[in-house]
């Protein structure tokens, strides 16, 4: 009938089955069969009812995304729902897998829904910059009521198989491995009324009295999360008219804003960075038969800031970890802290004390480096020193089992350098987590010049076990993430002397989108980090800072100043070691737009990221997007740097870089010259 829908009959019940790997995306095709499929069930005077079921490992992923922004094929969307809201004879939704976007929009137009208790139904399309476009919005707080709709779409978190069942989403649960049996059950019920939940206002008219409370508090609520985003709001509003209009005056409301987005810079961003983040864990050359090494267990050297928020990443994923420290003090220190974190995490309730123990259980502490030797995957996370590294790769390589996979989290330094003081080079690999390590998203993964391509394919199994976006990265000075950041925040010291103050470039760079500013990062993190009193040269600001006993936000001081909130107001003093030394150097102070704050804290940085393309450093320009989104807190609905650049006009960049005086990387002048781009999304 379709390559991808199936119909065949059991009885009286048709059975339309999508078989569209890997998702079971609606595309073209798919929306092709089950136009047919629905209008031949409906023709076929033996079929009494219709289940909609998928094959593979889930219901309908959502539309196609590869879809978006190429002209129109195919049945449309909305007249297939039509059509099946219309039916004269029930349908009823199987639901296993992810019924997302489209997917439960689909099923939403059926008159009924049976899902297993495994299955996680949701509307994710806010997190492509999009809105659920094919009623969603109208249909889900018809059935969930108003403030779990807005919850759900705004978030785009799905939920479970047995919370659907108790907000009505799902009409009932079928055991785990009988999913179509129980469809067919349910649809071969006599008396079946035909419901259409765009008839279902009972929870749309309850939200009517307080709907100006409501939304104007959800709206406050989640301000922060939101923020720059065009998508939340989008789909607040959406929500807002199906409790304000008529089915169908909303679903055209629905219709109007998704085009807004669809159209838009943020949503093509944010797709972009969807399949941005897929590619990257995509290896060039890798051959077919490098099989990830099985890891087990876990070793991790040094119980500080990172080795505790590492070891966290693989207690929640259910592996054993060893962690060594070299005194009892610090070995203490960093375990107390872990189970700190959880307890904390349980106390917000996000997870059960058992779920915190069950944590520590799993993990041991130990003085002794010999306690590694049956560890799968090692990772090391002492100080950033060539030296000690060293010292410690030379133990691990005596004893490390063969084939143990030796791992460093430096930041900056040389992972061939370090792999050379072993025997074994090949099983050496750079695992750069970011601070704090059980958060970040980001696991950059370095490949050394003679690392196995077994070893690499097992970091990158290891990051998605352990929830971590990788990007692969060649070994030079700080690889992607912070050979491009040194160059942003030699940019920020420098306009801080030329006029600028703290307080102006945190500004700009926070409403570009970032989290947080640079310095506001830097007295976050702690300005001495890496600084010591007796080799300060007093070269830079932070050095002045430093040796004036201004520590950041530990101590209260630092380019701001902290009251016991941790609420922050310039600081006089930091403001006038910044203007002594200004003077110091010569340094006419003038005033700074933030036009050139932004350029110059980011055309640098882009500049470098065309190095690192040039020397094969990053695989490909998306590769670095990753990086920053995920490792940096660039603002995702910006879609990374590169991404970014090519928007603004890589000869606007090129132009800007010249001006202020940095030498244009030669990528960058070529691509400039040829009207070209680094992602080809332009
Ligand atoms: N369209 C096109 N391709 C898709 C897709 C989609 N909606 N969802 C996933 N894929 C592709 C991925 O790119 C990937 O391709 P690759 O193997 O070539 O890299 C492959 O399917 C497998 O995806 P994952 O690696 O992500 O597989 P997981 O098992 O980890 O996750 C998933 C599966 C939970 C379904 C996840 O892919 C996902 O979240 N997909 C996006 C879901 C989504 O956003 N749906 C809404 C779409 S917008 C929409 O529906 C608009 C509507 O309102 C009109
Ligand atoms: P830290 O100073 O908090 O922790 C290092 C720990 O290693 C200390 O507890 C120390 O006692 C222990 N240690 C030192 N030598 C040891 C040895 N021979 N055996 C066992 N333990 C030993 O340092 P942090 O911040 O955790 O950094 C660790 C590594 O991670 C460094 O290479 C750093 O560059 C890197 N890194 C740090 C990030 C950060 O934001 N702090 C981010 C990403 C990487």
């Amino acid at each position: 009938m379709s390559p991808t829908v199936d119909l065949t009959n059991d009885g009286d019940i048709a059975v339309l089955t999508i078989d569209s790997p890997p998702v079971n995306a609606l595309s073209a095709d798919v929306r092709d069969g089950l136009a047919a499929g629905f209008a031949a069930a409906i023709a076929d005077p033996l079929v009494r009812a219709i289940v909609l079921i998928c094959a593979g490992r889930t219901f309908i992923a959502g539309a196609d995304i590869s879809e978006f922004g190429k002209p129109p094929r195919g049945a449309s969307l909305h007249q297939v729902q039509l059509d099946m809201e219309a039916s004269p004879k029930p349908i009823v939704a199987a639901i296993h897998g992810t019924a997302l976007g489209g997917g439960l929009e689909v099923a939403l137009a059926c008159h009924y829904r049976v899902a297993v208790p495994s299955a996680k139904l949701g509307l994710p399309e806010v997190k492509l910059g999009l809105l659920p476009g094919a009623g969603g919005t109208q249909r889900l707080p018809r059935l969930v009521g108003v403030e779990q709709a807005l919850k759900m779409v705004t978030s785009g978190v799905p939920i479970g198989g047995k919370a659907a069942l108790s907000f009505g989403l799902v009409d009932e649960l079928a055991p785990e491995g009988e999913l179509l049996a129980t469809a067919k059950a349910f649809a071969g019920r006599s008396g079946l009324a035909l419901i259409q939940v765009r008839d279902r206002n009972e929870k749309v008219e309850a939200a009517h009295a307080n709907a100006v409370t409501l939304f104007a508090d959800f709206r406050k609520a989640n301000a922060r999360a939101m923020r720059g985003f065009e998508a939340p709001e989008a789909n607040i509003k959406c929500i807002e008219a199906a409790v304000n209009l008529p089915f169908a005056d909303g679903l055209a409301f629905e219709r109007e804003q998704f085009m807004h987005l669809m159209n838009g810079l943020q949503s093509k961003a944010q797709r972009y960075a969807f399949f941005a983040e897929r590619m990257a864990n995509k290896i060039d050359g890798l051959p077919a038969d490098a099989k990830p090494l099985p890891v087990e267990s876990v070793g991790i050297i040094g119980a500080g800031t990172m080795g505790g928020g590492i070891a966290m990443n693989f207690l929640n994923a259910g592996l054993p970890v060893t962690i060594v420290e070299t005194k009892q003090e610090a070995l203490d220190r960093g375990v107390a802290t872990i189970r700190k974190n959880y307890e904390n995490t349980a106390a917000k309730g996000r997870m059960t004390a058992a779920d915190v123990e069950a944590r520590m259980a799993l993990l041991t502490p130990t003085l002794s480096l010999e306690d590694l030797g049956q560890a799968d995957m090692i990772i090391e996370a002492v100080f950033e020193n060539m030296d000690i590294k060293k010292e410690v790769f030379g133990k691990l390589d005596r004893i490390a089992k063969p084939g143990a996979i030796l791992a460093s989290n430096t930041s900056y330094l040389n992972v061939d350098e370090i792999a050379a003081s072993t025997s074994r080079p090949e099983s050496v690999i750079g695992l750069h987590f970011f601070s704090p390590a059980n958060v970040m998203r980001l696991l950059e993964v370095v490949r050394g010049a003679r690392t196995d391509v077994q070893v690499l394919a097992t970091a990158m199994a290891t990051a998605k076990r352990i929830g971590k976006v990788a990007a692969v990265s060649g070994v030079c000075h700080g690889f992607i993430g912070n050979r491009m950041l040194s160059l942003r925040q030699q940019q920020a010291q420098a306009l801080l002397l030329e006029g600028a103050l703290p307080e102006q470039v945190d500004r700009v760079l926070y409403d570009f989108g970032f989290p947080m500013g640079p310095f506001q990062m830097s007295d976050l993190a702690g300005l001495d980090i890496g600084w010591s009193a007796d080799t300060s040269k007093g070269a830079t600001i932070r050095d002045r800072l430093c040796e004036a006993g201004l520590r950041g936000q530990k101590n209260g001081h630092g380019f701001y100043d902290y009251d016991a909130q941790r609420n922050r107001v310039p600081s006089p003093v930091a403001e006038k070691i910044i203007f002594d030394f200004a003077a110091e150097k010569g340094i006419q102070r003038r005033d700074i737009d933030d036009t050139e704050i932004l350029e110059r804290c980011l055309y640098p940085m882009i500049n470098e990221g065309a190095l690192i393309l040039a020397e094969g450093m990053a695989q490909r320009a998306s590769d670095i997007d990753i990086v920053w989104i995920y490792g940096y807190g660039w603002p995702v609905y910006r879609g990374g740097p590169m991404f970014w650049a090519d928007h603004q006009g890589l000869a606007k960049v090129a132009a800007g870089l010249t001006r202020y005086g940095f030498e244009v990387a030669p990528l960058l002048a070529k691509l400039a010259a040829e009207g070209g781009s680094f992602t080809g999304q332009v």
